[in-house]
């Protein structure tokens, strides 16, 4: 039936029907035109029903997320807790491993991680500012023999194997891996320009990450798994 109907609106519409075109255009002033004939009102009845759904949905979705209905906060509302349980990784004793520790964000994860009572190894390309880190770890209460800091490249992949070698020899296990190394262009690329520091950023930003949890993922997996046999046996 559709296929008549747009084929009789085609036909209109080589005829030079300027209703015709505008309802092949999906345009609502054309299928008003349609309005005179049942199956063209069975068309803008069945429009004006999934109009008036989708609006009551809204509405409703738009209730709900007000009232903090499904389990969710309202809009803006400060959470409560994180979505993901987080105590017993972020805990004192337990081992974080922070790529790209040597400023910025890192540099904050390593002093809150010192403030749980945590263990460090921190990893920067810059090893100067990753040793300053540590400093400053040490000031805020660690102690010296809890933070470990290496030279590492995340984009080298042996560099990061390296680290993770490094951290589970040093503490025997890792709670945390934190991949926060990163660069930016500061607009200093253009889209189809630089393509080496192009090159650069997504080896550092994308590729980094991606090491970090090739090294990381499975050792990790594996301590639990091991932690586990431990308790049922
Ligand atoms: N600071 C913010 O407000 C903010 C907000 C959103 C996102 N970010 C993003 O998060 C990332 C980290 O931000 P930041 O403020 O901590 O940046 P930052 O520049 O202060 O710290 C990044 C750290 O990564 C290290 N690093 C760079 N390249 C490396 C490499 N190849 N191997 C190992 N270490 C390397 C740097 O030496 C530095 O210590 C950035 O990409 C930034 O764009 C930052």
């Amino acid at each position: 039936m559709k296929l008549e109907r747009q084929h009789g609106a085609r036909s209109a519409v080589a005829q030079g029907d300027p209703l015709a075109r505008r309802s092949l255009r999906g345009d609502p002033h054309g299928a008003r035109s349609l309005r005179g004939d049942p199956l063209g009102r069975m068309i803008v009845d069945a429009r004006s029903l999934l109009l008036g759904a989708a609006c009551g949905a809204a509405v409703v979705a738009l209730a709900l997320r007000r009232r903090g209905a499904g389990g969710l906060p309202p809009r803006g509302a400060p959470r409560q807790a994180a979505p993901v349980a987080s105590g017993s990784v972020l805990a004192a004793g337990k081992v974080a491993v922070i790529i790209g520790s040597g400023s910025g964000i890192g540099r904050a994860a390593a002093l809150r991680c010192v403030a749980l009572g945590m263990k460090l190894m921190l990893a920067d390309i810059d090893e100067v500012d990753a040793a300053s880190v540590a400093e400053e770890c040490v000031k805020a209460g660690a102690s010296k023999d809890d933070v470990v800091v290496q030279k590492c490249d995340c984009r080298q992949e042996k560099d990061v194997r390296a680290v993770q070698r490094a951290a589970y020899a040093k503490f025997g296990a890792v709670h945390l891996l934190m991949n926060n190394a990163a660069i930016q262009s500061n607009n200093r690329c253009g889209p189809y320009e630089h393509v080496d520091r192009w090159r650069t950023i997504l080896d550092t930003n994308l590729w980094g990450v991606y090491l970090g949890g090739l090294a990381f993922v499975q050792p990790m997996i594996e301590q639990v798994r091991v932690r586990f046999r431990v308790r049922v046996s």
